[in-house]
């Protein structure tokens, strides 16, 4: 009944290939409550007297639960909101495997980003995982110091700002730059969406004045100099002021390579693709749904995605995000200008199983490269590693047995998003999360839904870990 510590044992898993970010190898799980208690070889016999909850892992493996680091739940922008909350994102969440996710506090226009920021914590309950945030600035004025030593006291570490969406949730050259230097001084981190507002305006003004400004001509209305031109911009904030910056969905290499680049200069600077971006590519906006590809940045060129792909590989990349924004068909359709369109696609139950298909089966990247992509290196850099994004004795008992074999064809009908579509509908996909369990408690069996009440917690960080593997 107690292992070697003294801690009873509660839940084994048995007999699978346990990968982490450094090793892969046959163990069991010895699961005590909301923990890992300890990672043994197959087949050790439980102490006297244990009758935990056995879970069969044999011919699985036994991953960490995936962590988000870039999820949207139930997010307003202009006339649109999301149609998710955290019971359904995260059960979306927990069926394709990912056990925290990283939500957005994004402040509506005049909202006080602190407020904003604990009124959404309060919403982790209701979920069926566990979830951080990031807060949102878009105008500094003289309260934001203390508003930004209060979240970073409180536990929410990292902060957003936008280079676009202009009245919505951009912010000024100024702002920016204030907010990376004081976050630098109290331990926090900027997390920024880069696309040069002024160069966006403009395409967006010739596409309306010449070929349209209609979704099949999105990608010529955000070009990738766009991206290019923001990040080089706000690399020299981050490194004048010596203060880490994470830059989100970065869509093409050019701009991963100036982030690596800066690294290479001693820069804590970091870079976050999402999958749409390392799957898809830009020929979806010549079909007849091409709304609902609509994101921003928009999906590049093949020749672009391959060069990105290839960064995943050369370890410039550091986290895999989803982006996640639960917006449906008729949202997508309220309106042919790509300026006035909810923009984002729905992805917090594909992330993993469509990474690891097109990457681990279909370009051999290692397990231990999927795991750190998606699970710890996302956690450190969020400030919530080692509790999240591993597994290891005194862990957050977040697990995910994986079946690297199973092969189906991503349907929406099979799908537990709020919405009625995906962008990867019909694709054959191979690896899918088969048992997901959340701080010990198996809350998908056998791709079944098996959670109770919500077990939802909001995971206070500590600070970034900006020491990447
Ligand atoms: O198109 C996107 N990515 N929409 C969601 C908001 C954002 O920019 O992350
Ligand atoms: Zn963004
Ligand atoms: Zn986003």
């Amino acid at each position: 009944m107690m292992t070697d510590n003294g801690a009873a044992v509660d839940l084994v898993v048995r007999g699978g290939t346990v990968a982490t970010e450094r090793w892969h190898g046959p163990a069991d799980i010895w699961v005590s409550g909301a923990v890992v208690r300890a990672i043994v070889d197959r087949g050790t016999p439980l102490p006297d007297g244990s009758a935990p909850r056995v879970v069969d892992a044999a011919g699985k493996l036994v991953l960490p639960g995936g962590v988000d680091p870039h999820c949207h739940v139930g997010f307003t922008s202009g006339a649109f909101t999301t149609l998710d909350d955290y019971a359904q994102a995260t059960t979306a969440a927990v069926h394709g495997g990912t056990t925290t996710i990283v939500d957005f506090a994004i402040p509506r226009p005049g909202g006080v980003p602190l407020d904003t920021a604990r009124a959404q914590r309060d919403k982790a309950s209701a979920g069926f995982c566990d979830s951080a945030l990031h807060a949102c600035v878009i105008e500094w004025d003289d309260s934001m110091p203390d508003q930004l030593d209060t979240l970073v006291e409180e536990g929410i570490v990292t902060v957003k700002m936008f280079t676009t969406y202009r009245g919505e949730t951009m912010a000024n050259a100024d702002t920016l730059h204030r907010v990376i230097k004081h976050l630098g001084r109290i331990g926090g981190m900027a997390v920024i969406h880069c696309e040069a507002n002024h160069i966006v305006e403009g395409a967006q003004g010739d596409c309306a004045a010449g070929p349209g400004i209609d979704p099949h001509h999105h990608h010529h209305s955000r070009p990738e100099i766009a991206e290019t031109a923001s990040v080089a911009e706000l690399i020299a904030m981050a490194e004048s002021t010596g203060a880490p910056i994470y830059f989100v969905h970065q869509s093409t290499a050019a701009a991963v390579d100036l982030v690596a680049d800066a690294r290479r200069r001693g820069v804590a600077a970091f870079t976050e693709s999402v999958v749409h971006h390392l799957v898809l590519d830009e020929t979806v906006y010549d079909g007849p749904d091409a709304e609902l590809y609509v994101c921003c940045p928009p999906l590049r060129p093949r020749s672009a995605v391959t060069e990105l792909q290839r960064r995943v590989f050369s370890g410039e990349v550091s986290t895999i995000g989803s982006d996640h924004c639960c917006y449906d068909t008729a949202q997508k359709r309220t309106t042919d200008d790509v300026r006035d369109m909810p923009n984002g696609l729905p992805g917090v139950e594909t992330r993993l199983p469509v990474f690891f298909s097109e990457f681990v089966i279909g370009l051999g990247l290692s397990l231990e490269r999927f795991v750190q992509l998606t699970a710890s290196n996302p956690a450190r850099l969020n400030g919530i590693y080692p509790q999240k994004g591993t597994i290891s004795p005194g862990s957050d008992a977040d697990l995910v047995i994986w079946d690297p074999t199973l092969s189906r064809e991503v349907r929406i009908d099979d799908l537990h998003m709020a919405t009625d579509y995906t962008p990867y509908e019909g694709r054959v996909v191979t690896g899918w999360p088969v048992t997901t369990i959340v701080r010990g408690n198996v809350v998908v069996e056998d791709g079944a839904f098996a959670a109770g009440d919500p077990i939802g917690r909001h995971v206070v960080a500590q600070g970034p870990s900006l020491a990447l593997c």
